[in-house]
C-alpha cells in the first residue's frame, strides 16, 4: 500500500514522525508492506519555491496513493495561509472528501476537563461537512486596506453536498449501536442556507426508524457538549460549525493533541490528519503530543481495510495513556519521541 506522507508545518513534522514508526511498527507485526512517501510541501518549501503544490499535484495525490496522511500546516511567515489552502483545503477540495469524520473519545476521566466525566460519558464522533460552505472562497474584497472597505464570504450550501453528508452521518448511525443523530445549524439566523439542512434532515429522518434523529442549534449545542456530553452519539453539522465543535470535542479528549481526524471519500484515496494546528512555539522541542497523530493512522488503516491492524494501534494508546504514560499535556512526563517509542512497544508486546 502506497501512503504520501506530508508532513507540513511545525509540530505536524514532529507528530508526524511518530505516526509514521508506529504504521511501521504493524507492519512489522502484521506483515504488511506500506510504502511511506515523504513529501515536502509546507511553509519551507513554498518560500524557497514559491510553489506550494505542483500544478498536478492533487491528481497525483489521487492517482498515486491509497492514502494521504498529512501533519499539519500553518506558518508565522506566511500570515493568510495561502500555502495551507493549496494543500490542505484544495486536497480536500479536488479530490471531493466530503466526510470529515472526527471521533471524539475520552480514554481516561482524568484527561477530561469536566467533573464526573469518564469514558462512558465522551465518546461520540461528529461528521462534518468537508467541501462547501463558508470555506469554499466565494467572495471578495472591495476597496481593500481603505475606510470603505467591503469584504463579502459567501457560504455555499448545495442540495447534493448536504444530502451526501447528512446521508452519511443517518447510515453510520443506522449501522452501529450510536443510535441518536444530532444535526447542529442556525436556520434561526441564517434562513436561507440552513433551511437547506433543516429540509434534508427532514426528508432523510424517517428514511431511517432505528435512528433517533433530532436537532440542535449550534450555540445550544456548544453548550450542551459542556453541560452533558453523554447524551451525543453522532452530529452532523456544516463546514464551519464542524471545525468549531471539533475543538470543543478535542478538549474533552484532553486536548487538541489527542483528536484525530480522516477527510474522507468513501472508496476513493482519503486524507489523515489530527485535528490540531501547527502550535509553532512547540515546533522541534520534543514536547508535542503525538497520540492524535497516531489515532490519526489508526483511522487510516482501517479506511485501507486493516482493522486490526487499527485496532492494534487504538489499543496500544489505550494502554500508553492509561498506565499513565504519555506527554505532559495530559499528564505525563514523555516527549513525543518517547511517546511514539511507548505505543510501538505496546504493538510490539501485542497490543
Ligand atoms: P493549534 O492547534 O496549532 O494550537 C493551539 C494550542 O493547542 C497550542 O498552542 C497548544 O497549546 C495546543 N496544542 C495543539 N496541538 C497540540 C499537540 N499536538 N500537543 C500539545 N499541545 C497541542 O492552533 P492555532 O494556534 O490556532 O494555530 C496554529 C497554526 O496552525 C495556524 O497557522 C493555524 O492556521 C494552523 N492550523 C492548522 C491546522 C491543520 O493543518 N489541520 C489545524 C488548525 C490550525
Ligand atoms: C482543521 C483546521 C483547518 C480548517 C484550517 C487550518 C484551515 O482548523 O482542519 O480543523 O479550518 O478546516
Ligand atoms: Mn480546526
Amino acid at each position: 500500500m502506497k501512503i504520501a506522507v506530508i508532513p507540513g508545518d511545525g509540530i505536524g513534522v514532529d507528530v508526524t514522525a511518530e505516526a509514521v514508526k508506529v504504521v511501521e511498527a504493524v507492519g512489522r507485526r502484521f506483515g504488511r508492506r506500506f510504502q511511506l512517501d515523504t513529501l515536502p510541501y509546507g511553509a519551507d518549501h513554498y518560500l524557497e519555491t514559491g510553489v506550494a503544490m505542483p500544478p498536478d499535484g492533487h491528481r497525483m495525490l489521487q492517482a498515486e496513493f491509497d492514502a494521504i496522511f498529512i501533519g499539519a500546516l500553518g506558518d508565522p511567515r506566511i500570515p493568510d495561509m495561502r500555502h495551507a489552502r493549496e494543500i490542505l483545503l484544495e486536497t480536500r477540495f479536488q479530490l471531493d472528501l466530503y466526510v470529515n469524520y472526527r471521533p471524539v473519545k475520552l480514554l481516561d476521566a482524568r484527561f477530561c476537563p469536566l467533573k464526573d466525566c469518564g469514558p462512558d460519558e465522551v465518546n461520540f464522533v461528529v461528521f462534518r461537512e468537508n467541501t462547501e460552505g463558508m470555506y469554499v472562497g466565494v467572495g471578495g474584497r472591495f476597496k481593500a486596506g481603505t475606510p470603505d472597505e467591503i469584504a463579502v464570504q459567501e457560504e455555499i450550501n448545495t442540495y447534493a453536498g448536504v444530502h451526501r453528508i447528512v446521508k452519511h452521518a443517518f447510515e453510520y448511525a443506522a449501522k452501529t449501536p450510536r443510535r441518536r443523530l444530532c444535526m447542529a445549524d442556525k436556520s434561526n439566523a441564517l434562513r436561507h442556507g440552513h433551511a437547506l439542512w433543516q429540509r434534508v434532515f427532514g426528508e432523510l429522518a424517517p428514511q431511517y426508524p432505528t435512528v433517533e434523529a433530532w436537532h440542535l442549534f449550534i450555540d445550544a449545542m456548544a453548550m450542551q457538549l459542556v453541560k452533558n456530553p453523554a447524551q451525543f452519539d453522532v452530529i452532523v453539522t456544516n463546514n464551519m460549525f464542524g471545525d468549531i465543535v471539533t475543538d470543543l470535542g478535542a478538549q474533552l479528549q484532553g486536548g487538541l493533541g489527542m483528536a484525530a481526524s480522516g477527510n474522507l471519500h468513501p472508496g476513493r484515496t482519503s486524507m489523515f490528519e489530527p485535528v490540531h494546528g501547527s502550535a509553532p512555539k512547540y515546533a522541534g522541542k520534543n514536547v508535542a503530543n503525538p497520540i492524535g497523530a497516531i489515532l490519526s493512522s489508526a483511522l487510516m488503516l482501517d479506511d485501507l481495510g486493516l482493522a486490526v491492524e487499527a485496532a492494534s494501534i487504538e489499543q496500544a494508546v489505550a494502554d500508553v495513556v492509561r498506565a499513565g504514560q504519555g506527554p505532559r499535556d495530559i499528564g505525563g512526563t514523555l516527549g513525543t519521541r518517547e511517546t511514539g517509542d511507548a505505543v510501538v512497544s505496546a504493538i510490539e508486546a501485542g497490543a
